[in-house]
């Protein structure tokens, strides 16, 4: 469940007050907390919206590769959808069989092209024909099989922030319609790499299902078109990008579109393809929240707010705001009534893009704040820039705190760059 409140007005996240974690004295701030048992349940919903086709979530790690996340979603069967040999290794560690892992990625290098053919990965997703060409010259010199699927890009506008939409025709992703001939050629003749479906990834942040069935339906019908040519297709990946409410609303629930784009496929005649989908920021974007202190503020007179507030966490912990103009919701850690007033809130950071935004905050301000809406996209685009170490990880299942994660100190980060 997404962060609530108990009558006191603290806040709670998997049924935990958040401000039980502030007192321990083996967390320090800023850190994230995620509830570990939502992500599962997310899962459960997504798998019910394929509503009994043969189907599976890949998981798209990038939102959130944390192990004890994707240890419990390898335990609840669910796939992954990778993009290098680090996300790889995090999810075979995890105990995500490679049957039911696809890579996906534009650029993949000799290395991780290797990797993935030996490990007999669900399928390579082919991002260009150059790149099919290397997979056969890998392939054949390892004298591997390997099974690719070709990331078609359906041309589909998409609804969304400019930086993250990805099915437009001069996006970097993806083989345009035209160039599939070209792909399927060179698969003739050649007994090592296998085609076994098509996919599509068309952007991220979607608040309505159009361009996801639009998409899907593309990619259904190409299927026919791929089979009528005597290829033996298997799998149709959907792809991610189901949007989540930060705040400003979202009407659609991530099960709403699988739902739809699987009826769009089930129209198109090609209903015994198995379907995947690749959802990252849908299962894991509500269910963690970063946590920081106040530091200080600095006021000033005259203006619509009443001066910055400054927190210790900043964009190199949560980089959405800076590079997205994302709006996280700010809200007291612990709710107590004390007036709200319009705050700038932002981080230490050097940098005036670390400004998380005007929010209606307690004057006198409260001790920490809960930043909402973190668990995808935060701690996996985190830095470590202005010599700031990597946030801590709190691990929120049953109700009880099950593991915490402190990767970096600034102690360690002065010793290594010392050690250039
Ligand atoms: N599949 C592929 C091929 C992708 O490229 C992505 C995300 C996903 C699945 C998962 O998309 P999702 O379901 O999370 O929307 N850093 C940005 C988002 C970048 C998404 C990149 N690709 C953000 O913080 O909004």
């Amino acid at each position: 469940m997404p962060l609530t409140r108990d009558p006191t007005g603290r806040a709670l996240l998997g049924g935990l007050a958040l401000d039980t974690i502030l007192g321990r004295s083996d967390v320090s701030t800023p850190f994230y907390a995620y509830d570990v048992d939502a992500v599962v349940a997310e899962a459960a919903h997504l798998q019910d919206g394929f509503d009994g086709a043969p189907s599976l979530v890949c998981y798209a790690v990038k939102a959130n590769s944390a192990g004890r996340i994707l240890r419990r979603l390898a335990h609840a069967g669910v796939g992954a959808d990778i993009v290098s040999g680090g996300e790889l290794d995090v999810c075979l560690g995890a105990g995500i069989p490679a049957d039911r892992i696809v890579w996906s990625g534009v650029a993949k290098t000799d290395a991780e092209l290797d990797r993935g053919i030996a490990a007999g990965l669900l399928s390579l997703h082919v991002e260009s024909v150059e790149e099919l060409g290397r997979i056969l010259a890998r392939a054949s010199a390892l004298c591997l099989p390997a099974s690719v699927s070709l990331r078609v890009n359906p041309s589909v506008e998409v609804d969304t922030h400019a930086n993250i939409a990805t099915g437009h025709d001069e996006a970097k992703f993806g083989i345009a319609a035209d160039d599939l001939p070209a792909a399927l050629a060179l698969l003739e003749g050649q007994g090592l790499v296998t085609l076994v479906g098509l996919s599509s990834h068309v952007g991220s942040q979607m608040r309505s299902t159009t361009s996801y069935v639009e998409a899907a339906t593309t990619l259904a019908r190409l299927a026919r078109q791929v089979r009528a040519a005597g290829h033996t297709l298997t799998l149709l990946d959907l792809g991610g990008g189901m949007g989540i409410d930060y705040g400003d609303g979202c009407d659609v629930a991530p099960a709403d579109f699988v739902c739809a784009a699987s009826a769009a496929v089930r129209r198109e005649g090609v209903s015994d393809l198995r379907l995947l989908c690749e959802p990252g920021r849908a299962m894991v974007g509500a269910h963690g929240v970063l946590v920081a202190r106040t530091i200080q503020t600095k006021r000033w007179k005259g203006r619509d707010t009443v001066g910055w507030l400054f927190v210790d966490a900043g964009m190199n912990d949560l980089a959405r705001p800076a590079l997205y103009g994302a709006r996280h919701r700010i809200e007291p850690l612990v709710e107590d009534g004390t007036k709200a007033v319009r705050w700038k809130v932002a981080g230490p950071v050097c940098e005036s893009t670390d400004d998380f935004g005007v929010y209606d905050l307690p004057d006198p301000p409260p001790g920490a704040v809960v930043i909402r809406d973190a668990g995808a996209y935060g701690y996996t685009m985190a830095g470590q820039y202005n010599g700031r170490p990597l946030a801590s990880e709190v691990f929120v299942e049953g109700g009880i705190v099950t593991s915490i994660a402190t990767e970096s100190t600034a102690a360690a980060w002065a010793v290594r760059r010392l050690a250039t």
